[in-house]
């Protein structure tokens, strides 16, 4: 276990599905998701995340082959649990694979995956992607019960949503930024007492990531809206730069 204000490294994992979602609006090559991969790495990312929705609505199968075989950071695969994913999942062969749910309708993915409820499909679509060598992580609310159904699964990751904490940070409600942070850092330690690595994303921006950012036993996070929208300002390089700041100074000295 990590102490407070640990100088642990947490590693930034930037989503990239928002290029597509640009390219897509004109349905040519441009701009290119590998090549936005390319260039994060370049500025000091540690990982490449990627949707692969049902609709294709942005990733899409060819962009993923492409980051698995054109970028040597480590690529995390988010998906549903199907079985058409996990074909592809597997033909891909990333680092890693997020479990996330999915509704058709949805703008984003809007709340964690209800683990304790499909306990028995999902320890077998576990099983079967750990025994390809990928690391699996279950998108889950900061939720114990959740996050106990999930170290019984076998995963070895989770990744907390923070969607609700984003939301009381939009709404500048300082109660609901402070109970729903609470139940991230809750929801942090005890997963990590149950074994498993701690992830977490989803909302977060150079104004909020901090007080995340700080909770030692989160290794990794994961933002992309944000940071493509913001780039369209600052460039892209420039976005990793200050999020990689922002999230080491919250880790060193909690300077938010
Ligand atoms: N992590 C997961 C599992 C997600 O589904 C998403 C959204 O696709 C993110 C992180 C990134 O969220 P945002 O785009 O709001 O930064």
């Amino acid at each position: 276990m990590t102490a407070p204000g640990s100088q642990d490294s947490l590693r930034l994992g930037v989503n990239i599905d928002h290029v597509a979602t640009i390219r897509n609006a004109r349905g040519g090559p441009h701009p290119d998701p590998v090549r936005a991969a390319h260039l994060v790495a370049t500025a000091g990312a540690d990982g490449i995340t990627a949707h692969l929705r049902e609709d294709r609505r942005h990733i899409v199968d060819e962009d993923m082959r492409r980051l698995k075989r054109e970028i040597s950071l480590p690529l995390n695969f988010e998906m549903a649990a199907t079985a058409e994913m996990l074909k592809l999942c597997l033909e891909v062969g990333p680092h890693a694979c997020c479990l996330v749910p999915e509704n058709r309708n949805e703008r984003t993915t809007e709340g964690g995956l209800d683990v304790a409820g499909q306990q028995t499909f999902l320890v077998p679509f576990v099983r079967e992607l750990k025994d390809a060598g990928v690391r699996v992580s279950l998108f889950v609310d900061p939720d114990p019960a959740q996050i106990e159904a999930a170290a019984a699964t076998g995963a070895p990751v989770i990744e907390i949503h923070t969607g609700a904490y984003y939301e009381a940070t939009a709404a500048t409600e300082p109660a609901r930024i402070k109970s729903e942070l609470e139940k991230i850092r809750a929801g942090a330690e005890f997963g990590a007492r149950l074994g498993l690595e701690i992830h977490a994303g989803h909302g977060l921006t150079f104004l909020n990531v901090q007080p995340v950012a700080a909770v030692p036993e989160i290794r990794e996070l994961n933002i992309g809206h944000f940071m493509i929208g913001e780039a369209v300002f600052m460039g892209l390089a420039e976005v990793v730069r200050e999020m990689k700041r922002l999230m080491q100074d919250a880790r060193t000295g909690g300077l938010y």
